[in-house]
């Protein structure tokens, strides 16, 4: 697994690999912080199902990207390098805050950058004629990534409560926080891979379904997340005990994100190499 991601992870040239190597031989520095990920299945299956929309110029180019890999084993690399250093200035792309009914504003942006900045950043390296392929292999990884991350609503969240992670609730009778519910113990608690959940969510939505799912540009994706978001923040507060009611009520909107997340992550892809 290890020698897997040393072939797929390569610096991006901003980054000065001499400074910080990606597998130095000190010990790892292992950041333990609170923030959690929107887990690796949600991120697989938006994978899997943009995988079966691609057209194949797209698919060519990408499989070529990605030394034959999958966008599903691609989609969760921008997670697992958080754990270096190296990597740390990513850290804010994931996401992004400002105050729930309000609209994003470029310049209240942070100024470390932001999902929206990721977004941006990534589909201009792609684009560009003058990109090297080791720049185009990092950044088509984080495109992959983000635009599954920009469909947990919590990643387009309040500040004070860190995207629902300072909001501590329990999970079936464990300890949790209202981000993680929705990264991963929603979906993880399903026990399906995240083939079957793709294929699943594939076979219940119609092509005319799909259509109008992949309508918008990203920055309406964002802002319909973070209306999204209001109701997940309604849903719980601090001390709330989720179970099985929490589920009945909240997994359909799950699936309606990875859906979405999939449907667009295509189209995005599609434009990009088409
Ligand atoms: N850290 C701070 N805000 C966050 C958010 N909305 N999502 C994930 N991590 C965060
Ligand atoms: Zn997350
Ligand atoms: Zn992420």
């Amino acid at each position: 697994m290890l020698s897997l991601l040393l072939v797929l992870i390569s610096l991006p040239s901003e980054i000065d690999s001499k400074e910080i190597p990606l597998f130095s031989t000190e010990p790892f520095e292992i950041v333990f912080t609170n923030e959690v990920v929107w887990g690796q299945t949600g991120h697989r299956v938006v994978g899997q199902i943009a995988e079966a929309f691609l057209s194949k110029k797209a698919k060519r180019e990408i499989h070529r990207l990605l030394d034959g890999h999958s966008l599903a084993f691609a989609s969760t690399i921008a997670d697992e390098i958080k754990s270096d250093r190296a990597y740390d200035s990513f850290g804010p792309w994931h996401y992004v805050n400002y105050e729930m009914g309000g609209y994003y504003d470029p310049s209240k942006a942070d100024e470390r950058g932001d999902i929206v900045y990721g977004i941006q950043k990534s589909i201009e390296v792609l684009e560009s004629k003058s990109t090297s392929d080791v720049d185009k292999r990092f950044y088509l990884k984080l495109l992959i990534h983000f635009i599954g991350d920009l469909h947990q609503p919590l990643h387009v969240g309040r500040a004070e409560d860190q995207g629902g992670n300072r909001i501590q609730v329990s999970w079936f009778s464990r300890n949790s926080n209202l981000h993680r519910v929705w990264d991963s113990d929603l979906i993880d608690g399903y026990n399906m891979s995240y083939d079957e959940l793709a294929q699943e969510l594939l076979r219940s939505t119609t092509s005319a379904e799909r259509k109008e799912l992949a309508k918008g540009t990203y920055l309406d994706w964002v802002e319909e997340s973070h209306q999204i978001v209001g109701r997940v923040y309604a849903s719980a507060s601090s001390g709330a005990r989720l179970g099985y009611r929490y589920t009945y009520d909240f997994n359909p909107l799950v699936f309606e994100q990875l859906a979405k997340g999939g449907v667009r992550l295509a189209k995005i892809l599609n434009d990009l190499f088409d």
